[in-house]
């Protein structure tokens, strides 16, 4: 199959809870290849929260259609890795029995599975941490690696890494880029750090203000490992500022 998740003329409204309706996507449409790494940068409030509870089945869209490997998202037929915006990890599990959470739900957990996925992570030497023993970069390698561990169609990443400091941020970027290039995985993520999109992303989809259209499509054609301070690297960056700067004239 070509594509793995089509998104065709997609529109959400909220209803307030004073009652009014809130229209937080526009007509959204796009499609993902198979191993593609789709990034879309908007402003904050635009709804890319939102676009992802769609696509990931927990959400319905008011109109239009989202398919997932040919099929409506359902959370419990389509196994989707979803790693949140808010640290979303069990303060009572280990760095273990967090990852091996998605497994246990499902009722196939295989230590063998759990083992790879902490491997390629780095986390052989703190299976049994508690998230609160370890670092941010390391709490975000858990998230990453529960979300991997059921072996998902797609990944989705809901500004991942938005709470790491710059530095932690950047060694984040490298570890996701390799772990992408191991796996091949189809990923979304939403971010409002440029610099991540440009790094990470086949294509990156800008979206405007409330509500929520495609704005810009941009292809980086851009050889991997990038350099985030190569001119051309600088060039993408400033084009995609500029779109945003269009719907966010503060940025
Ligand atoms: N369940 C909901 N009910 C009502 N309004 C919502 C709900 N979920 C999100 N919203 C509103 O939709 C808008 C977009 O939210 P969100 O998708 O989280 O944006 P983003 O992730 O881009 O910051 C916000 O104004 C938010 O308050
Ligand atoms: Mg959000």
């Amino acid at each position: 199959m070509k594509y793995k998740v089509e998104v065709e003329k997609v529109s959400k409204f909220f209803v307030n809870p004073n009652g009014e309706r809130l229209q937080v996507l526009d007509n959204i449409s796009f499609k993902v290849y198979d191993g593609e790494f789709l990034c879309f940068v908007g402003p904050s409030g635009c709804g890319k929260t939102t676009l992802l509870r769609i696509i990931a089945g927990l959400e319905k869209p008011s109109s239009g259609r989202v398919r997932v490997e040919g099929e409506t998202p359902n959370p419990k037929k389509i196994r989707i890795g979803f790693v949140f915006q808010e640290e979303a990890l069990f303060p009572w599990r280990n760095v273990w029995d967090n990852i091996k959470f998605g497994l246990e739900v499902r009722g196939n957990y295989n230590p063998k599975i759990v083992e790879d996925v902490v491997r390629l992570v780095g986390l052989e030497n703190f299976k049994s941490y508690y998230p609160h023993q370890l670092s941010g970069g390391m709490r975000k390698r858990v998230a990453i690696a529960r979300a991997l561990a059921v072996n998902p169609s797609i990944i989705l990443m809901d500004e991942p890494f938005g709470d790491l400091d710059a530095q932690t941020r950047w060694i984040m970027h490298k570890e996701l880029y390799s772990i992408h290039e191991k796996l091949k995985k189809t990923t979304i993520l939403v971010t409002h750090n440029v610099e991540e999109a440009v790094y990470l992303a086949d294509r990156v989809l800008v979206l405007t203000r409330r509500p929520a259209k495609v704005k810009k499509e941009i292809f980086i054609g851009l050889e991997r490992p990038r350099n985030k301070l190569s001119s051309q690297f600088i060039r993408f960056r400033e084009e995609i500022i500029g779109f945003l700067r269009e719907e966010v004239p503060e940025i």
